[in-house]
């Protein structure tokens, strides 16, 4: 009769896993903050694909870690340089891609489209030498370029994540311009200056070495101007929104779907995982039932989409 009456349920089918991908060959490496998640090489990346899809997990969310990052940030150069690695068709997300698309066609392969991994800085768009303010106008301009580029190598879906302004236009426009309009747009449109990347920052190494994001990313104190941001996503072409992080945003996952028409993705992001592995590795929590509760609460909020490092996990459990 509970079983029968319940209201919300989560599924597999509405879950994507993120990935961290790295250069070179065999290689699988431990994130200290993220137990149970790896950095991974693309023969790695490979053979964990086969057990997810055989778990049913329909897509995956790539970021890369390029293999020059530590030397690059070791000898800071300029602000306004990119590397331009997160272009080209031999960096790690497009190789990856190519790579993925190929033995797995079915699976959907989304990218977080964004600078910070590639600056020397750690930023998500250029700086301005100048002031230190970030150059919005020259970022979106790479951005489009990176979101080209995986497009060309195998990604269905493209997600900027910088938070500049206009980039989902930009995106758009040079995606459709060079035929890439069935390549679909998810818009990190509600992100916000939180402290629960600290873990992936980690993880991919992308921690800023000067100031914060909060100049880009939204106040975790407003809620009107998120709506604004997901509205302006949805007119320049998004085809799926966003609202990140997950736990501690509930209310602005239901804003938005009484909001906006368009599929809403939620991100439980890593410190939302690391906090619960923390607390369950000391006996503090029951992880399988914490992490169904707060799935399930971001479904009831109303996520369409969950992208969750717990997908694999909760295939399981959901068996
Ligand atoms: C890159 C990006 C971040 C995350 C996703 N894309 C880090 C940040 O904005 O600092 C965080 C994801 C997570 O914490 O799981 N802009």
């Amino acid at each position: 009769m509970r079983e029968l009456a319940a209201e919300f349920r989560i599924s597999i089918e509405d879950m994507i896993l993120p990935y961290f991908v790295v250069g070179g060959k065999n290689k699988k490496e431990k994130i200290p903050s993220m137990p149970g998640i790896y950095r991974l090489s693309i023969d790695y990346l490979l053979k964990d694909l086969d057990s997810v899809q055989k778990l049913g997990i329909p897509g995956i969310l790539l970021f890369g870690i390029p293999p020059e990052q530590k030397l690059k940030t070791e000898n800071m150069k300029p602000l306004s340089e990119v590397n331009p690695a997160v272009y080209s068709k031999n960096g790690i997300v497009q190789r990856a891609l190519y790579a993925i698309k190929k033995r797995f066609p079915e699976l959907v392969l989304i990218t977080d489209v964004c600078l910070c991994g590639y600056t020397a800085h750690g930023h998500c768009g250029i700086v301005k030498i100048k002031n230190h303010t970030i150059d919005n106008d020259s970022t979106i301009e790479i951005l489009a370029k990176v979101a080209l580029s995986h497009a060309e190598s195998g990604a269905d879906i493209v997600a900027p994540s910088a938070m500049m302004d206009g980039e989902v236009l930009a995106i758009r426009k040079t995606l459709d311009k060079n035929g890439f309009d069935n390549v679909a747009i998810m818009g990190y449109s509600a992100k916000y200056a939180s402290s629960f990347y600290g873990p992936f920052r980690e993880a991919a190494g992308s921690s800023p070495r000067f100031g914060d994001r909060k100049s880009y990313q939204m106040d975790y104190r407003n809620l009107n101007e998120t709506i604004r941001e997901v509205d302006q996503d949805i007119k320049e072409g998004a085809d799926i929104v966003m609202v990140k992080p997950a736990l501690a945003y509930l209310d602005v996952i239901r804003a938005v779907k009484e909001s906006s028409n368009v599929p809403l993705a939620a991100y439980s992001v890593s410190g939302e995982y690391s906090m619960v592995k923390a607390a369950s590795e000391k006996g503090w929590l029951e992880e399988k039932k914490a992490v169904l509760e707060i799935l399930t609460s971001i479904k009831r909020a109303g996520a369409d989409i969950i992208i969750t490092y717990w997908a694999k996990d909760v295939a399981k459990w959901l068996k």
